[in-house]
């Protein structure tokens, strides 16, 4: 399928504020005139989302890390088929909360199972369809956790429950793939007020959208 629009990703540690600065930057380059939409990862289609239950019931806490990368990459491969890819080809910008560099990060840098199975198991799930654009929230672990556990709002998940050390090879890895992934990845600053990370994000949106081909 010829691809048109634009695929812009955020990726970000737990409480990176991505959800509340995705919604802000769509409102943003709505009103600029752009044509956009939201959606997410694991999930944003029924099959995804049904998957998604799964990977992230605190039930399910005898998963194994190979079922666990399997699953994020099957509901990526259903949500990219039924949703990201005609989105596109309709000439939409799609903005994505979380996307591959989650799998890299936390199942192959976190979890260790390796950056080559991760990427390869992930080529095969996105086919062509790789984002052109990664915007990375940029936040310390002892930040985003504290948000996380302060926010009345926000269901706690069975990811959030995992070890300060875990969240710390999260961060790590995401710094690694910056720099692997140069071409793609701009990082803003997430440590700051919330105010200040969306104004900083409004002002690399545009410079992004209108970078990328
Ligand atoms: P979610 O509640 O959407 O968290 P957040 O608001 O932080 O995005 O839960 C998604 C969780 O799934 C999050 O902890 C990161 C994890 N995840 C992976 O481990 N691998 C992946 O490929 C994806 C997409 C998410």
């Amino acid at each position: 399928m010829k691809k048109t629009g634009k695929f812009i990703t955020f990726e970000g540690g737990e409480g990176a504020g991505k959800s509340t600065v995705i919604q802000a930057v769509k409102t943003y380059l709505i009103e600029k005139g752009y044509d956009v939409i939201v959606t997410r990862e694991p999930g944003g289609t029924p099959i995804a989302e049904q998957i998604r239950e799964v990977i992230l019931s605190v039930d399910n806490i005898a998963m194994a890390a190979k079922t666990e990368v399997l699953l994020y990459a099957a509901a990526r491969a259903q949500h990219l088929a039924e949703f990201v890819e005609p989105q596109l080809a309709q000439g939409k910008i799609v903005l994505c909360d979380r996307f591959v560099d989650s799998s890299l990060v936390y199942q192959a840098y976190a979890r260790d199972l390796g950056f080559d199975v991760v990427y390869e198991l992930n080529s095969y799930a996105i086919g062509t369809c790789w984002p052109q654009a990664t915007i990375l929230l940029d936040v310390e672990p002892k930040i985003g956790l504290a948000r996380v556990f302060n926010s009345e709002e926000r269901e706690v998940n069975r990811l959030d429950q995992e070890s300060y050390e875990f969240h710390m090879r999260v961060y790590e890895g995401y710094h690694d793939l910056a720099k692997r992934f140069s071409d793609r990845f701009v990082i803003v600053d997430a440590n700051q007020h919330l105010d200040a990370v969306i104004e900083q994000t409004q002002q690399v949106i545009t410079k992004v959208i209108e970078h990328v081909e």
